[in-house]
């Protein structure tokens, strides 16, 4: 292939490299997205696609509004999807029930439940709901705002509407280097040379590379997350049921996602059983009918960790034109969005939320905001 000139060149069609191009396509500018595998089959694919800006994000000063503005987005990123593509996000809306087991568990519960949106059920309203929960149950916070989606289409979704805006996608196409040249940079790739006058690196875990390529010495710590899926046959779950980091979130066809434990530093994509018993263990928990449940299958998937726990969403601190939207943790889905609209407000020039843009900027000091969760 000749080389190849476009504004900006995305490096990882994720979730995020594909809101990020759907955002910018909309602006009218040259996109490629840059993808070594598929489409939205890594990280993505891998989500249970919760967009729990409350179920997660509590103790984050800085994280609970960016996390609630992207959720707020994906109320119009689906009608706006939807009519653009014909691509339906399976966006189902019984909430999230965030189940307390004693009265400490309820008072930690606290924070979430003064926000208005967020309604305390005792034991006996939440099995109303939930007719399969564990009876030694307190309580739950029914999160009404914390619906889910299906990640893969969704990233689908967002791919194919940055494509009908003239984005163009490659897949199977690795990035080897990133090399300035004048004020463009060259990015050379296993399918030839892609010219650039913006690039940004969103490639999750495997986003260490960049960083180093680039002269940075930050690190992208990988979160291996292990699900397993079993098919209900009973009486439907409308409501995703969390306790801790464990979750039983229902597809729409009768598949319920059972996830996932963390593990820190752990590079391997395939799930073991020790990881797959405890999840399992825990969704008993919670429903205990579960362990009757027929098993359909099991994956893993790497969620990008920053030290500090917030994501890198900003541009390289001396090269101009590079930037990085990497280190969601667990909420690369809830979070595209946002972070694809504020990439986007970065390389046309519009004003960004102050305390975002210091928050989450690359060369940022990771001890002042001790997130990481
Ligand atoms: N967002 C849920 C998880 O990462 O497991």
């Amino acid at each position: 292939m000749e080389s190849k000139q476009v504004d900006v060149a995305i490096v990882g069609g994720g979730i995020i490299g594909s809101s990020i191009a759907y955002y910018l396509a909309k602006e009218k500018k040259k996109v490629a997205i840059l993808e070594a595998q598929q489409i939205g089959r890594k990280s993505t694919s891998a989500a249970a696609g919760m967009l729990g800006a409350h179920s997660e994000y509590k103790e984050f000063q800085h994280l609970y509004p960016f996390a609630r503005s992207s959720q707020l987005l994906y109320k119009e990123l689906y009608e706006e999807i939807k009519e653009l593509t014909n691509i339906d996000f399976e966006k189902k809306n019984g909430g999230l029930l965030k189940l307390a087991y004693s009265e400490k568990e309820k008072q930690e519960l606290e924070s979430i439940l003064s926000l208005a949106s967020v309604e305390w059920l005792d034991c006996k309203e939440v099995r109303e709901k939930v007719p399969q929960l564990a009876v030694d149950i307190v309580g739950a916070a029914y999160l009404k705002e914390d619906v889910h989606i299906t990640p893969l289409v969704a990233c689908n979704g967002l791919s194919k509407g940055a494509q009908l805006y003239g984005a163009e996608i490659y897949e199977y196409t690795r990035v080897l280097r990133v090399e300035k040249t004048g004020i463009e940079y060259l990015v050379k790739t296993s399918q030839g040379t892609f010219i650039a006058k913006n690039v940004v690196i969103a490639s999750g875990v495997w986003s260490n590379y960049f960083f180093q390529q680039l002269g940075l010495s930050h690190e992208i710590i990988p979160v291996k997350g292990e699900c397993v899926a079993a098919i209900n046959e009973g009486t439907p779950l409308h409501y995703s049921i969390f306790h801790d980091q464990f979750y039983i979130v229902p597809r729409n066809n009768n598949e319920l996602i059972i996830g996932a434990t963390k593990k820190w530093n752990d590079w391997s994509e395939e799930p073991t059983l020790d990881g797959l018993e405890e999840v399992i263990q825990k969704a008993k928990r919670m429903v205990p009918e579960i362990g009757k449940m027929k098993w359909k299958r099991a994956w893993a998937g790497l969620r990008p960790q920053s030290y500090d726990g917030y994501p890198f969403i900003g541009e390289h601190p001396e090269l101009k034109g590079i930037y990085f939207a990497t280190g969601h943790q667990r909420n690369g889905i809830l979070l595209a969005p946002a972070t694809g609209k504020m990439i986007r407000d970065f390389i046309i020039g519009s004003p960004v939320e102050k305390e975002w843009l210091d928050a989450f900027k690359v060369d940022r000091n990771m001890f002042a905001y001790g997130g990481g969760k």
